[in-house]
């Protein structure tokens, strides 16, 4: 049961969540989370907008701190994984963390990493694991960051978790002891309880959302139930409606994704875009560009405006760039609820279980006749 949001226009998130504990009573704790996750985006647009004044830009540490991914970190990647580490952590509600910034799974008992309360009070919040999973990328687009170019935070949450993640005596050796096919002398480097909370589809996802710091602050969100988008309202510090039960263009005029792999780009997708380009698709117009290599910019111009995003796969990477866990699960998630299709180019993402933290995975969602024409050139190849 989940009010409309068009009746709470002018009131905030906070008061919409409210309503849905309210007439949901199993959701007080998902509404806790979601509560801390908006106050972690607020945080974070401050820390974004004001990065230049207080001078938290360029590489953390000077640079050379490289994440899991290979990624030379910047300093608000690790400041934002913080951030939201602490705010989820507090609300007692959760008992896993993977974030695009972690390298494994954390359990919110264990991480040492996030300021610890001294005082019983605090220790008392967290003496015990929460039922949520919480999956994120903490800054998303962060290369652009410097430039003042729009970047997210990307969330999903997930009804399952487990009580440790990485057990105190971890094995030396491990090269990769965050995937259930280690070796056996990494067996249990991480607890299984932790890796089957954290490896499940996107279909599995009980809240999924994006944050994105650009000309507004931008807060979107499911539940299941249709999409919400609020904007930060400055002048009271709080997110308010203004995008109720979002729905994507059945098809738009748009396509988003890096021209510069082209040339990497399988034959079926090289010929769809052509014939965007040549107005020699179905809707016989021509299509144009828009791509700012920030996932929550361009999803979300995509979720508004229509067309179809994508970061698919190409010669030089099989799997694509995305993340299947923290960003392209959650935003298909959102698109599906929207109307829109989320593929891999050719199967659906959220039904992909994932077999590692990090996988990565191709990406091709938006509009609804969009992806189905997208789809159709690989049928037409094989
Ligand atoms: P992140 O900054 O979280 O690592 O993600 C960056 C991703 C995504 O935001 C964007 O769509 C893509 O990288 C852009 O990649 P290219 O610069 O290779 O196009
Ligand atoms: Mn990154
Ligand atoms: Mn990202
Ligand atoms: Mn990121």
């Amino acid at each position: 049961v989940f009010p409309e949001v068009c009746e709470y226009t002018g009131i905030t998130l906070t008061r919409y969540m409210c309503e849905i504990a309210r007439a949901n009573p199993g959701l007080n704790d998902l509404e806790t989370l979601i509560s801390s996750i908006q106050t972690a985006c607020k945080t974070i647009n401050s820390l974004v907008t004001r990065a230049h004044i207080t001078g938290i830009v360029g590489y953390a540490d000077g640079g050379g701190s490289i994440n899991v991914q290979g990624e030379e970190q910047k300093t608000l990647d690790v400041l934002t994984n913080d951030v939201l580490k602490r705010a989820l952590r507090f609300t007692g509600k959760m008992g896993v963390i993977a974030s695009e910034e972690e390298e494994a799974p954390v359990d919110v008992l264990e991480d040492e990493g996030v300021g610890q309360y001294s005082d019983e009070a605090g220790d008392a919040i967290i003496d015990e694991a929460g039922r949520y999973t919480a999956v994120f990328d903490p800054l998303d687009g962060s290369s652009n960051v410097d430039a003042g170019i729009p970047t997210g935070t990307i969330f999903g949450i997930f009804d399952m978790s487990a009580a440790e993640c990485v057990l105190p005596e971890v094995q030396e050796g491990c090269d990769d002891l965050y995937s259930p096919a280690v070796e056996d002398d990494c067996e249990g480097a991480v607890s299984e309880e932790c890796m089957a909370a954290t490896l499940q589809p996107g279909s599995s996802l009980v809240a999924s959302g994006y944050c994105l710091y650009s000309s507004s602050t931008f807060f979107a969100l499911t539940l299941g139930a249709g999409v919400q988008i609020f904007t930060l309202d400055p002048h009271i510090g709080e997110f308010v409606p203004t995008h109720p039960n979002v729905a994507v263009p059945q098809r738009g005029a748009i396509y988003s994704l890096n021209e510069a792999n082209r040339k990497a780009w399988d034959a079926p997708l090289r010929t769809y875009i052509e014939d965007l380009q040549d107005g020699n698709g179905e809707s016989g117009e021509r299509y144009t560009a828009r791509y700012i290599g920030s996932m929550v910019g361009d999803v979300h111009r995509t979720l508004l405006y229509g067309g179809i995003f994508g970061y698919p796969a190409d010669s030089k990477n099989a799997n694509g760039k995305l993340r299947l866990l923290y960003e392209a699960a959650p935003m298909a998630f959102l698109v599906e609820q929207a109307g829109g299709l989320a593929l891999t180019g050719k199967t659906r993402i959220m039904d992909l279980v994932p077999q590692s933290v990090h996988q990565r995975v191709p990406v091709l969602l938006g509009s609804p006749d969009d992806v189905r024409e997208m789809r159709k050139y690989y049928d037409a190849f094989t």
